[in-house]
């Protein structure tokens, strides 16, 4: 039942249209590098993860196109979405092999299965989370369609459902491309997990009606002292956990954590069209002279986060900084292991 981004077969990247769910399930079929900048500027994919690892097969698509240099590929890749971090690592994996003149479909494939594992991984650490904490809430899409496979913040999810847990999800429709009301509901429906879409307005009413027990969000860069970037409207939901005393989790895996980066205050935003705002699929919602803006996502401090979910486990904002400032999280997973309670360390 669960659904997969993208696969790749024999010089093809095939990729779920992300703009024509939940209505029409179309599927890209692209050969060559430019085709796949197109798809993530244009969000046929998204999600910081999945931007990630079509991007790699991007480079290894590339690294067939006559003329092509490891470094080109890599611009153009680089030049679709600033925000993400994720999309930076994939594109760096592949880019390595193929100058090393290694097989750089091999380091797509690598790093596809790389980032698959540790969103499983994901699931299984933060499953204990939602034991008791059952009506959870989550902002845009951070499931498979995010990631190929699992999701972060909804793969605790998907392991506890799958354990017997009877969890309620809170979606909220994140104006303003709708990416939970379209990819988040339609994943949850797929799976018979019990959930409701909300406007992103009645977030605030149910945390205060005392609906939710906890809320969880994916991120597309996770700063060296904790700060993220996630969907345009994260914050408000943070703060909002926050001032009702409820639990607020991100799931991410490594290749989120920019340990380059040292605050919020250092992550690019993404500023898109304005039309975005003013338009619903092409048809207007405001007085054509209307300007909008636009960012698509906005930078949490770390004081509101009570627990980054990664595939080594649940750690809290001050162990990622400590972590992120010696030798990164990934040394943490290799010589700690990875805690197996819900507790962060
Ligand atoms: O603009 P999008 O749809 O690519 O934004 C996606 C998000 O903000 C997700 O929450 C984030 O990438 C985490 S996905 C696992």
């Amino acid at each position: 039942m669960a659904v997969r981004a993208l696969w790749y077969s024999r010089g093809t990247l095939r990729l779920l249209d992300q703009r024509r769910l939940p209505g029409a399930r179309r599927v890209l079929a692209l050969t060559r590098v430019a085709e796949v900048a197109e798809a993530i500027r244009t969000m046929a994919v998204r999600g910081a993860p999945a931007i990630g690892v079509a991007a790699a097969y991007g480079m290894a698509l590339a690294s067939r196109e006559r003329g092509r240099t490891p470094e080109s590929a890599a611009r153009l890749l680089g030049s679709t979405r600033p925000t993400a971090n994720d999309l930076f690592v994939g594109i760096e994996e592949v880019r390595r092999a193929w100058a090393d003149g290694a097989d750089p479909l091999r380091a797509a494939d690598a790093y596809k299965d790389r980032i698959v594992g540790e969103c499983r991984a994901i699931g299984e650490a933060g499953a204990d989370l939602f034991d008791r904490r059952r009506r959870v809430l989550t902002h845009c899409n951070a499931g498979a369609l995010a990631t190929v496979e699992w999701g972060t913040a909804l793969a605790p999810l998907r392991v506890a459902f799958g354990r017997g847990v009877p969890l309620f999800v809170w979606v909220d429709e994140t104006r303003p491309l709708l990416q939970g009301a379209r990819l988040t509901a339609w994943e949850l429906a797929r799976e018979g997990i019990p959930h409701a879409v909300i406007s992103d307005n009645a977030a605030g009413h149910f945390m205060h009606t005392g609906e939710v027990d906890a809320v969880i969000v994916g991120a597309d860069r996770i700063a060296r002292n904790g700060d993220f970037a996630n969907k345009i409207g994260t914050y408000e939901k943070a703060v909002l956990a926050h001032e009702n005393g409820l639990p607020f989790y991100v799931a991410a895996p490594f290749s989120t954590f920019d340990g380059s980066c040292a605050d919020g205050a250092h992550i690019p935003v993404e500023e898109r069209a304005g039309r975005e705002v003013t338009e619903l699929g092409g048809r207007p919602l405001a007085p054509r002279a209307s300007p909008a803006r636009n960012p698509a996502f906005d930078v949490t401090p770390a004081r509101y986060v009570t627990g980054f979910v990664t595939p080594a486990g649940v750690v809290r904002p001050s162990t990622v900084a400590r972590l992120a400032g010696r030798s990164g999280l990934r040394a943490y997973r290799v010589g700690t292991g990875a805690p197996r309670s819900g507790r962060a360390p």
